[in-house]
């Protein structure tokens, strides 16, 4: 791939940037934030890494939103976090004032990108995103599911002993508190994990992983995660420029899947060339239709806030 833009030069910027470059996922990345020279600075921060991570994709910082030009993929990680005790939704209105802003630059300069959403509350800013873009949904989309599964395969991975790299954690929803563990989809190397886990034990991996970013924070007091969520982003740009058509959670706009319209939900998805190319629809059980349900609600309900 040519070119991909980070918007947002924050923490989750810096982490998605320097994932793309190791792993060689474009000859240029722009990481684009409004704070004068910083996102310059992070960039440079990177590119001084390159011979030592043995990469050699130009990386470039600016405040000049000009430079999304002809990105091919935009990833959008503009917005304020979350400080101790806000939830996602607290943040909802500054942030859909900057991914209005964001949007209206990527349609200008890169009409033909894909836009990945990071920005919080994920599930409405990509709604958001997709009405102010008028793109087809299978170029708008946004990342919560591949960061909650692999937080709930981490701690799987540290209640068994065994190895994370065979533990496929599936999940649904919203992100954070709204997610919807499909325990019935996760699996160390294919064995259902309840032949490892008790129930006790699984509800408390299952509650540990809704307020897993939230547990992050409480411990570094000053910052939220930003690590594993740039890991999680990465994971999807990669299976798009490499059009390796995964089957991944991704925050999707529904068109009648799982009998709901006009709304952003985590949902499994394949992931290829074309962006968010197709919706997985599973049959649910009556607990999961249950918090679906919920989730979808909960999204409605901050969706009808939207300006
Ligand atoms: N979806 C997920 O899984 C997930 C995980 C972690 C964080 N997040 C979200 O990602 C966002 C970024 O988190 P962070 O920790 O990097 O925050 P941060 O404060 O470190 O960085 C945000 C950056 O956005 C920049 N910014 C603000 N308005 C902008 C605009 N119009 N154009 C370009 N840049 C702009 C700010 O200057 C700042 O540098 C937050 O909304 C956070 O909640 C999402």
């Amino acid at each position: 791939m040519d070119k991909i833009a980070i918007v947002g030069g924050g923490r989750v910027g810096e982490a998605t940037t320097l994932f793309l470059a190791q792993q060689h996922l474009a000859k240029e990345l722009v990481l684009l934030d409004v704070k004068g020279d910083y996102a310059a600075g992070t960039a440079l921060d990177i590119a001084e890494t390159s011979s030592l991570f043995r990469f050699d994709s130009r990386i470039i910082g600016s405040s000049d939103m000009s430079l999304l030009r002809d990105a091919q993929i935009v990833v959008v990680t503009a917005g304020f976090p979350r400080k101790p005790g806000m939830s996602r939704s607290d943040v909802l209105q500054s942030n859909v004032q900057i991914i209005d802003a964001v949007v209206e630059n990527v349609v200008k300069y890169a009409p033909n990108s894909i836009i990945l959403v990071v920005s919080n509350p994920v599930d409405i800013i990509t709604y958001r995103a997709f009405k102010q873009a008028r793109f087809p949904r299978n170029r708008i989309f946004g990342q919560a599911g591949v960061l909650d599964s692999a937080r709930m395969a981490t701690f799987i991975a540290q209640e068994t002993g065994y190895s994370a790299k065979d533990i496929n954690a599936m999940v649904l929803g919203g992100h954070g508190d709204a997610m919807v563990p499909m325990m019935r989809y996760t699996t160390i190397n294919g064995i259902g994990v309840e032949h490892f886990l008790t129930p006790e034990q699984t509800a408390a991996i299952i509650e540990r992983t809704r307020h897993g970013g939230a547990e992050v924070l409480k411990l570094k007091e000053i910052s939220s995660a930003y690590q594993a969520p740039g890991a999680a982003t990465a994971e999807m740009v990669d299976a798009i420029v490499h059009d390796r058509k995964r089957v991944l959670p991704t925050v999707s706009i529904l068109e009648g899947e799982y009998g709901e319209h006009d709304i952003a939900m985590g949902v499994p998805a394949v992931l290829g060339k074309f962006g968010m190319e197709k919706v997985i629809e599973l049959e649910l059980n009556a607990d999961e239709k249950k918090m679906f349900t919920d989730s979808i609600n909960g999204v409605r309900q901050d969706v009808a806030l939207l300006p």
